[in-house]
């Protein structure tokens, strides 16, 4: 099957590495250009070095307001055209409700929730029929996370939005998905292993519950986001597809 992402350009924040990194190698694979960001300048200019040609990227905050419109600037001033973006961020804090300060959910909601809400609705409104938005969510839009209160309470709205935005740009051709990673071996899937002491062991215990019996790698992570993003799945908009070796409880 030929995705149809030849020559498209798609925005990938959150794009230097991890989920957001792993659907920019899968585009550029396939032919299509990529605009990544982070907020780490040197790991920006790492990762275009390593996407190649077909890539730029630009350090950029996604709760920064200016966020959308520069990302914009250089996709257009580059390539002269937009067709989508994936839009991932770091994920919040760790911990449970009873010790998640006031401070740490107006951190989270700013880059997770309201930066996704501001690309999607200013990236979205952008582009012409055949364009894709896909929003990297979390199986917590549909099944609480223990220990993962900020998490559990933006992910779901986040999914609602997007489904939401679905209704509105459809009308034009435009699609709007969500992804939902369970476990997907990425840093941050690390990093979060690590601290509960014994990341072996967290580890094993996390794949027991996953049907499959095992991680995900981001390369399958990166194919499904691919996909939603490309031509080929051109009939499916308002889907929270689980990328999770069949972790989630729900249908
Ligand atoms: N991996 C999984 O299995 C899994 C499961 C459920 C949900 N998720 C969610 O999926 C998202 C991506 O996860 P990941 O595993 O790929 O995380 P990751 O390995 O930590 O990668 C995060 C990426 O986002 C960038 N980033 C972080 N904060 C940003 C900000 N405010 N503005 C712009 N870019 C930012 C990082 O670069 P800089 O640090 O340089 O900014 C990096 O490129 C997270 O929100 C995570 O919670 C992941």
């Amino acid at each position: 099957m030929d995705l149809g992402l030849r020559d498209r350009v798609y925005i990938v924040t959150g794009g230097t590495r991890g989920l957001g990194r792993a659907c920019a190698d899968v585009l550029v694979s396939e032919g299509a250009r990529v605009v990544v960001s982070g907020r780490n300048a040197a790991s920006v200019d790492v990762a275009c070095t390593e996407l190649g040609e077909q890539a730029r990227g630009i350090a950029a905050d996604n709760a920064d307001t200016a966020t959308p419109a520069r990302l914009l600037e250089v996709a257009r001033s580059t390539w002269g055209r937009v067709d989508g973006a994936l839009v991932s961020v770091g994920g919040p804090p760790k911990g449970p409700v009873t010790q998640m300060s006031d401070e740490q959910w107006t951190t989270a909601f700013s880059s997770v929730f309201l930066g996704a809400v501001r690309l999607m609705r200013e990236i979205g409104q952008s582009l012409d029929d055949g364009g894709s938005l896909v929003a990297v969510l979390s199986s917590s839009v549909r099944s609480p996370l223990a220990e993962m209160a900020i998490s559990n309470g933006l992910r779901p709205g986040l999914g609602m939005v997007a489904k939401t935005l679905a209704d509105e740009l459809g009308p034009r051709g435009v699609r709007v998905n969500g992804v939902l990673p369970g476990r997907v071996a990425t840093e941050r899937v690390a990093e979060l292993d690590a601290s509960s002491g014994d990341p072996d062991a967290a580890r094993a215990a996390a794949e027991a519950t996953i049907p499959l019996r095992r991680y995900g790698t981001p390369e399958e992570f990166g194919r499904a986001a691919a996909f939603l993003l490309a031509p080929a799945s051109s009939y499916v908009t308002g889907v929270m597809l689980p990328v999770d070796g069949g972790l989630l409880r729900a249908l």
